[in-house]
């Protein structure tokens, strides 16, 4: 798989000129995004990871393939920020989010190690408002004994009241678990873009 980044945007302005299908990753703050990108295009760091939250400012987008994009979002919930700056980001998501001048699909991402916040119901409600394409990836899976897994993915289809259809993937970034049953819904996608073209 080849990857390479091609741009960081403030703004939906500055989004690639080229349109191509855009995979987003959304989720809190922290919850493994960079990571996950990072696992989902094997490579190290191509995505900038970070152990201090807020590491991801602007909507950074990855060439794959000359196929698609995916797109390193920042994360909400950031304890550490004005109301502000808070405001501002929710202001982006929703925006990006609602866009539909380009074909869009979302992985919204929740730490598995922890019950969703109201935040995350919140922009679960959006991404279905939006209507576009979207799958749930619980990350950090090498941190949640077998034992407490089934009851967390439970809590989680409760807490962001997902249907049945929503793809939903258990992930680890550092066991590399979870790539393949992602790759298949991209490539899915895909295959069904380029049909419509
Ligand atoms: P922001 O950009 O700050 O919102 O964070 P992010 O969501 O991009 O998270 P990032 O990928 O930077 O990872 C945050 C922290 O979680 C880092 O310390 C990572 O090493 C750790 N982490 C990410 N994925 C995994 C995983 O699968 N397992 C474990 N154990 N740790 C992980
Ligand atoms: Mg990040």
């Amino acid at each position: 798989m080849q990857a390479e980044f091609v741009i960081s945007s403030p703004d939906l302005a500055g989004r690639p000129e080229r349109i191509l299908p855009e995979f987003a990753f959304i989720g809190r703050s922290n919850c493994g995004k960079s990571s996950l990108i990072n696992h989902f295009l094997d490579r190290t760091n191509l995505a900038h990871t970070s152990g201090k939250p807020g590491k991801t400012r602007l909507l950074n987008y990855f060439l794959v393939d000359d196929r698609f994009y995916l797109v390193d979002l920042p994360g909400y919930g950031f304890a550490k920020v004005s109301k502000k700056m808070r405001a501002a980001w929710f202001d982006l998501f929703r925006r990006y989010l609602m866009a539909q001048d380009r074909p869009l699909a979302v992985f919204h991402l929740l730490d598995g190690r922890h019950d969703p916040t109201a935040e995350d119901r919140e922009v679960a409600g959006w991404i279905r408002e939006s209507g576009h394409p979207s799958a749930v990836a619980v990350t950090k899976m090498d941190k949640v004994g077998t034992n407490a897994r089934s009851r967390r993915y439970q809590d989680i289809i409760g807490a962001l009241d997902l249907g049945p259809d929503t793809p939903f993937f258990p992930t680890s970034a550092v066991k590399r678990t979870g790539r393949q049953d992602m790759l298949a819904w991209v490539e899915a996608l895909l295959a069904a873009n380029e049909a419509d073209d």
